[in-house]
């Protein structure tokens, strides 16, 4: 794709003699917000290293801008990173941290003056310049290791889980930040995360990761309503798979093949109307919504129900499910 910022094309790469990331291709456009997403293990930061030159491909090319960057330094590469550790200098103010790879590159000091405190702006960190990163929270830390990451112009983010060691509220604030900031400065980010809320929030598209292969690429709505794998119907949303009985006496089925029913795609009803009869087994309160677990042909079957009418722990129920919500995979389609 010639518009593409950065072309990732069939790449692999590893350890030892070891390919952990497959066949791994991904064209990203300029301003273009994409994650990837995938359990721990799922080769998520070797895809990240291996763009930012941390770890040679061992097949394949990285493209960047149009110039082909599969074997440069990591110093030549210009995309800056943002680590989920922030990786900030500890005995360095804020100012010194952001303005690190300014110094380096020697640039002069009325420069790094005015380069440092714009950034500092953006990122809202204007009154922790002094600060030393003990000093800040950690929302803060993850600003000024933005703000380094930003001020030597690269105009293509590498986020390495940068919002895993905040706290919930600090970590939706953060996600709007950093889109705030993205659309302020217009880089395009690649954003690693094992969050699907993060994803589902923040990208324009996702990248599922399983076992070091994109097993799913599109936008969040896409995977979530036309998941093209188990793996993608599970770990995107929860889902109910259920077991051939289930199936049978639920939807009639009768092919070979995986089912599977998302959380609010299971209806129950306090008397008759279709379904099959279930005992209510137990319930999870989770605040706007209730997890709802029932018995179903000696299976466990769970549904989520707004509200707080709720049908009673021990009670018999008639489930059903909604009409065309069933995801099948390696069978026939109902
Ligand atoms: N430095 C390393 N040496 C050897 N194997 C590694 C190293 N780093 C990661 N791996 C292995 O590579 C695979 C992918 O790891 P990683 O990219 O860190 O996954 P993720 O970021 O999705 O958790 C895992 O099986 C992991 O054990
Ligand atoms: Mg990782």
């Amino acid at each position: 794709m010639s518009n593409a910022v950065l072309s990732i094309q069939k790449l692999e790469a590893g350890y030892g003699s070891k390919a952990v990331v497959r066949d791994f291709s991904l064209d990203v456009a300029a301003g273009e917000f994409v994650s990837l997403l995938g359990p721990s293990g799922s080769g998520k930061s070797s895809v990240l290293r291996a763009i930012a030159g941390f770890l040679p491909a061992m097949g394949g090319r990285i493209l960047l801008e149009g110039r082909d960057i599969t074997g440069e330094t990591p110093e030549r590469r210009n995309v800056g990173i943002v680590f989920q550790n922030y990786a900030l200098f500890p005995t360095m103010t804020a100012f010194e941290n952001i303005a690190f790879a300014l110094r380096v590159a020697k640039r002069p000091q009325a420069e790094v003056e005015k380069r440092v405190r714009d950034m500092a702006t953006l990122s809202g960190i204007d009154e922790q310049l002094t600060r030393n990163p003990a000093e800040m929270s950690g929302g803060q830390q993850q600003r000024v290791a933005i703000a380094r990451a930003l001020v030597t112009g690269s105009r293509v983010l590498l986020f390495d889980e940068p919002l895993s060691n905040l706290d919930a509220k600090v970590r939706v604030t953060m996600r709007r930040e950093i889109k705030r900031m993205q659309r302020e400065v217009g880089f395009t980010a690649i954003f690693v995360t094992h969050d699907q809320e993060d994803a589902l929030t923040m990208s324009d598209r996702i990248v599922v990761l399983n076992g070091g292969r994109a097993e799913q690429i599109g936008h969040g709505r896409t995977l979530y309503r036309q998941p093209a794998t188990p793996f993608i119907c599970q770990f995107i949303g929860a889902s109910n798979e259920l077991s051939p009985p289930v199936a049978r006496r639920l939807l009639g089925a009768k092919g070979e093949g995986r089912s599977f029913v998302r959380l609010e795609d299971v209806l129950i009803a306090e008397n008759g109307g279709g379904g099959a009869r279930a005992t209510v087994s137990h319930i999870e309160f989770l605040g706007s919504h209730s997890r709802v677990y029932m018995i179903v042909e000696g299976d466990t079957i769970s549904a989520m129900l707004l509200g707080d009418d709720l049908p009673d722990v021990g009670s018999e129920v008639w489930v059903s499910i909604r009409p065309g919500a069933v995801h099948v995979f390696g069978g026939t389609c109902l």
